[in-house]
């Protein structure tokens, strides 16, 4: 049995997450492909980026942009075949990236032909390969709610009884009790596995088991408490470490999960799917970032939080921006007119905090979320829910390859708008501007290649964010790094101690010449900086 614990890339290296429909289009429908992406390889290792996680582009009937799975072992004919996704494959690793799929194990497509047998009638082999439940008194089983707060049961005539979703009704929940489900996915595993695929991102983990006796969720006087008993069941646990074990038994395999729950303990819940380090998952996203305000205290008590709870051997992953939470460049706080150099500090913060850096597509060149005209609605949540909510659709928009039509991503209307700014924030304009957020990007990955302990040194916090200031330093045998972070719209003094005559700037994201011997910095407002001081002892 091989181990995967040589190289570990995936501690060391970056991942780049790619929205399928909307990275490049090269079949002229408007709608994203694997051929498409090939087309972009150069430009994604360019960047500078180890990894590309892809979110699902299996067959589906694109209720939920593919997270709604009707055959786990074929490419959707709208992103190509899979043939093109071997040449993807073989492509992206002829480049030395890794490729990531997205794996859904909590539910299908209501379409999926288990789905489809499961609900012919009661007696089907595959009707416990769902969650069934007879009505009671007449009425839905339990008080369990979806996602977006709606019943998450649905009454089958046919049959007579209910069936649980935790997302939309075309999204039925499979039932893990059932080791037989157990063994089909674990089969699906390996097929990609055997395929040559790198690593998973594992949807919504923390939802794969519900209470076995389907115990009403309570609900409070003022609030409910709707995740008590549809989530978070300590079943899942020696599920992934069988997941683990399958996954170490090829070499240089990694995982991500995604844990999503709101406050509090999230962060706790999070890692605690990391087991000891080694033996569950290789990385948990913790959304506590996202939703922390910007101030350099905050993100200090987030970033820190994450790292104390950290099981021994656990390797932390940072992100700011996804598919559903949309992009950080809109969570910027007050001075918007700021929202780039914001942005470029914290780009620095992401690509030099310990941990594994995951760059949302497009975050690179600073795209933003936009505000989708109501008859371009794609997602069904935006669908339901407008005019409160406009769906996810904001942040999953066509990537600006450059200031053409359609923002070179299409030859046709392509299948979400593409956002107003793209004549400037595009990747052919960034390309030639040295102050770009792009470029900022790219010197900070190549950065992170060039000094280990970027990417594999310990992180020791000078300051607690205190002034708006946050100072950390990634120290391995050969360096130390200071990294100085001003998330204030003032300049603001730092003092790091005597940092000697051979300390150098790496990189600011400002025009910066010179630092004083003495260790005091003026930083400016928003500036990021990077130092390195000669050799340790
Ligand atoms: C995850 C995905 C999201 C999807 C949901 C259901 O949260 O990121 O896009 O809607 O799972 O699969």
């Amino acid at each position: 049995m091989q181990n995967n614990s040589s190289s570990n890339w995936w501690k060391h290296g970056v991942v780049y997450h790619i929205y399928p429909q909307s990275f490049k289009d090269s079949n002229h429908d408007g709608i994203g492909d694997i051929p498409g992406i090939i087309t972009q390889l150069d430009y994604i290792a360019d960047l500078g980026v180890d990894a590309i996680w892809l979110s699902p582009i299996y067959p589906s009937p694109m209720v939920d942009a593919g997270y709604d799975i009707a055959n786990h072992r074929g490419i959707d004919a709208q992103y190509g075949t899979m043939n093109d996704f071997q040449r993807l494959l073989n492509e992206a690793h002829r480049r030395g990236l890794r490729v990531i799929m997205d794996l859904v194990l909590n539910h299908t497509s209501d379409q999926h032909p288990w789905f489809i047998a499961s609900k012919s009638s009661v007696n089907n082999p595959k009707r416990d390969w769902y969650i069934w439940q007879p009505p009671k008194k007449g009425k839905q089983p339990n008080n369990w709610i979806t996602n977006f707060g709606k019943k998450a049961w649905r009454y089958d005539p046919n049959t007579k009884e209910y069936y649980f979703h935790s997302f939309f009704w075309e999204q039925p929940d499979l039932n893990w009790r059932n080791p037989e489900v157990k063994k089909a996915m674990f089969d699906i595993i390996h097929f990609w596995l055997e395929a040559g695929v790198d690593g998973f991102r594992l949807d919504i983990i923390n939802l794969l088991f519900k209470d076995r006796q389907f115990k009403n969720n309570k609900i409070g006087f003022f609030v409910k408490k709707p995740e008590i008993y549809n989530r978070n069941q300590p079943e899942v646990y020696p599920l992934l470490k069988e997941f683990r074990t399958l996954l170490d038994s090829y070499p240089e395999k990694t995982s991500v999960g995604e844990i999503y729950t709101p406050p509090p303990g999230r962060t706790t819940l999070a890692v605690s799917f990391l087991g000891n380090g080694v033996d569950m998952l290789h990385l948990v996203f913790d959304f506590s970032l996202i939703f922390t305000i910007w101030n350099a205290a905050a993100y200090y008590k987030t970033i820190n939080r994450y790292y104390r709870k950290l099981p021994e051997m656990g390797w932390p992953c940072f992100f700011l921006s996804n598919h559903d939470i949309g992009r950080s460049i809109k969570r910027l706080g007050r001075w918007t007119w700021h929202k780039y150099a914001k942005a470029k500090l914290h780009a620095v913060l992401l690509l030099t905090l310990k941990g594994t850096p995951f760059i949302y597509y497009g975050d690179e060149i600073g795209m933003e979320n936009i505000k989708i005209p109501k008859k371009y609605i794609q997602d069904l949540y935006g669908k339901i829910f407008y005019p409160f909510f406009r769906g996810r659709d904001r942040a999953r928009t066509p990537m600006q390859w450059n200031s053409g039509r359609y923002a070179g991503f299409s030859t046709q209307r392509p299948w979400l708008p593409v956002s107003k700014d793209y004549s400037t924030i595009n990747v052919e304009a960034e390309q030639k501007d040295y102050a770009s957020i792009l470029n900022l990007y790219k010197r900070l990955l190549l950065l992170r290649k060039k000094h280990t302990a970027l990417h594999k040194g310990n992180i020791t916090f000078l300051t607690k964010g205190k002034n708006n200031l946050l100072i950390y330093t990634r120290t391995d045998e050969q360096e130390k790094i200071f990294i100085l972070l001003n998330f204030s719209n003032r300049k603001k003094k730092a003092q790091i101690g005597a940092i000697g005559s051979a300390a150098v700037v790496l990189l600011s994201t400002h025009h910066r010449i010179k630092l004083s011997e003495e260790g005091v910095i003026m930083l400016q407002a928003f500036e990021g900086l990077v130092i390195k001081t000669t050799l340790l002892q």
